[in-house]
């Protein structure tokens, strides 16, 4: 019935479906940094040793882009890159099951003890008495620890240094106090 008023938006959408995946299919950009970029395409992993197996390529890929901008690092500080694998843009393409960094078996064991802390530490809170809701089975006192809890953006994270203005004062002290102890 509405066969040919429905086709020309048909068409539209299969012209617009065809530019998205040219521009996905594009070259990779060079990142400003320089980095080699990983190629736009995510096969399902072959070599996961902690992250659940079942995984697709796009979850290993955005937990990877969660990693890298937790730690301000690119995908190379813990994959290494293959000279005999360019890329499109004549740089070696990552080889993302190779465990020769030190830094990717590092982070294998980051995220195990991330895990830990969460399932066997942070879930063992008690329930805060100031929140009324209902805790749902499995739910969390608070925030999970993260990558990002500890790294901030820094592949080192950075030391903590107690501000000389923020003294610790007792409970119920107004905090207009002069600082005690100085
Ligand atoms: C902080 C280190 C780190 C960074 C940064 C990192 N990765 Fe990973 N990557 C790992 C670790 C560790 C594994 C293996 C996880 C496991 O064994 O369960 C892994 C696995 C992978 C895999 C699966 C490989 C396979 O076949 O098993 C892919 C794909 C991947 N990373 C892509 C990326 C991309 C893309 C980036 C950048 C956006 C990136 N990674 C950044 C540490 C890192
Ligand atoms: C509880 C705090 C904490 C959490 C959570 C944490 N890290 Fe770390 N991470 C550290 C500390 C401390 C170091 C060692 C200090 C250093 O390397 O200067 C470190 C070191 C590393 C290194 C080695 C850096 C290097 O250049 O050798 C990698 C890689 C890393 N962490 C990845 C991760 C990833 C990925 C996660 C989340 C899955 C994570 N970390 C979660 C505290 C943490």
């Amino acid at each position: 019935m509405r066969v040919s008023s429905l086709s020309p938006l048909a068409a539209a959408m299969a012209l617009f479906a065809v530019a998205v995946f040219t521009v996905a299919q594009a070259p990779p950009v060079q990142s400003p940094h320089g980095d080699p970029q990983p190629p736009r395409v995510f096969p399902a992993p072959t070599n996961l040793k902690v992250l659940p197996k079942t995984l697709t390529g796009q979850q290993v890929h955005d937990i990877m882009e969660n990693w890298a901008g937790s730690l301000g690092v690119h995908c190379d500080t813990c994959h290494t890159s293959d000279p005999n694998n360019l890329g499109p843009n004549g740089r070696p393409r990552l080889k993302f099951d190779d465990d020769s960094k030190q830094e990717k078996l590092t982070a294998r064991l980051m995220l195990k003890m991330t895990e830990d802390i969460n399932n066997n530490y942070v879930s063992m809170i008690p329930k805060d008495k100031d929140h009324d809701h209902e805790m749902e089975a499995g739910e969390h006192h608070g925030l999970p620890v993260t990558c990002g809890t500890c790294h901030r953006g820094h592949q080192h994270p950075e030391e903590y240094v107690i501000p000389k203005e923020a003294p610790r004062r007792p409970e119920g002290t107004p905090p207009a106090m002069p600082p005690m102890g100085k």
